[in-house]
């Protein structure tokens, strides 16, 4: 058995936090032979439901659970953790401006960014998944000056994996078949999901699928697949939520699989013409527990278009938080 990890879920008495913790706890994030300590940050009205998950979470007897600790004090939920997972966000209420969402965020991810800079292990990462994931993700990066800015990271594995999934439907393959797909840009209904290098069973997606389709279908659906979702259930994506993070951290911490990569929002070190600092999606590898831009893949005009579109929101939000004094 190796040293417990400490991992902190913030929003934990979430649905996605709900989704989440116990796959944590269960092992599913780090593997079977690493402990768990568990710190659930809340705000003050959410920590009697947290207390209740915590319930649950010892009724479950998961052996590699350690310990479960509840605050709504960010000093103290950052305390030692190695593994940040910032879900608890503020969601866009009727009517509400984007730059008001910005700035209601950031009154979130400004001060748990100093925490995290002051009380967290010094091996910290950090994945957003609350929204606008990418943009929180900068804010909190910004006031952790101390740690380095690759360690935070925001969510585009759930856009990842829903278009691995609707192209193996429509091949008729499975997702593990399925190679070399990319989400671009902002998870919003800007990014890009790009099958231009992608692979089904050996064989060039663009041979197997029609431009109409990809255009009219695949990128809308995978791009809009929250609303609908939302649309359907009554509530935003939950447990396919939590999964990718699951699956963001593993690989993060773990490595991903030889011959193939992923996609992660990390700060942009300029590579495909991604302005440097931007938090924006890339298709990634991870080695020795860093995140890599994979490089070198040719970028058509139709690509280029569309990942330009994405970042450009980015980059406006970007803007918008530094206006705000936010970064
Ligand atoms: P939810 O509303 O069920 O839970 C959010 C929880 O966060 C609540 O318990 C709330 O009390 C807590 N919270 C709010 N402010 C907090 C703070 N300052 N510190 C700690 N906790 C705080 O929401 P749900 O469904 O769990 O979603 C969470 C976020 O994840 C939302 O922003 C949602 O848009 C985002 N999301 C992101 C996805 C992605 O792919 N990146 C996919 C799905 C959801």
């Amino acid at each position: 058995m190796t040293t417990p990890v400490t991992v902190t879920v913030t929003g934990a008495a979430g649905q996605i936090g709900y989704a989440l913790l116990f796959r944590i706890a269960s092992g599913q994030l780090l593997g079977p032979d690493t402990p768990v300590r568990l710190r659930l940050l809340e705000i003050p009205q959410g920590v009697k439901a947290a207390e209740g998950t915590a319930m649950e979470l010892d009724d479950c007897a998961f052996p590699l659970l350690r310990s479960i600790d509840i605050s709504d004090d960010a000093r103290v939920g950052f305390e030692g953790t190695n593994v940040a997972l910032l879900v608890g966000a503020r969601p866009r209420s009727k009517g509400m401006e984007r730059g008001d969402l910005l700035e209601a965020n950031g009154g979130i991810f400004k001060p748990q960014g100093e925490a995290i800079n002051a009380v967290a292990a010094d091996d910290v990462r950090v994945l957003v998944v609350g929204n606008p994931a990418n943009t929180n993700a900068l804010i909190a990066s910004a006031h952790a000056p101390d740690v380095p800015d690759e360690r935070f990271t925001a969510m585009t594995r759930l856009d990842h994996n829903r278009a691995l999934s609707q192209l193996a439907a429509r091949t008729g393959a499975g997702v593990t078949d399925i190679q070399g797909l990319t989400i671009w840009g902002n998870h919003s209904a800007t990014q890009y999901p790009d099958v231009s290098h992608t692979t089904v069973a050996g064989r060039p997606a663009t041979d197997l699928v029609d431009e109409a389709w990809l255009t009219d279908e695949f990128i809308p659906t995978v791009a809009k697949r929250g609303a609908a979702i939302i649309e359907a259930r009554g509530a935003s994506s939950a447990a396919s939520a939590a999964n990718a993070a699951i699956d963001h951290v593993r690989d993060w911490v773990l490595g991903t699989p030889e011959g193939s990569w992923t996609s992660a929002a990390i700060p942009s070190d300029g590579s495909y013409g991604v302005p440097e600092g931007v938090i924006s999606s890339f298709p990634v590898v991870s080695r020795g527990g860093a995140w890599e831009v994979v490089q070198g893949l040719e970028v058509n005009d139709f690509s280029r278009a569309r990942i330009d579109a994405s970042v450009a929101e980015l980059v406006e939000e970007r803007d918008a938080v530094k206006g705000l004094g936010l970064v």
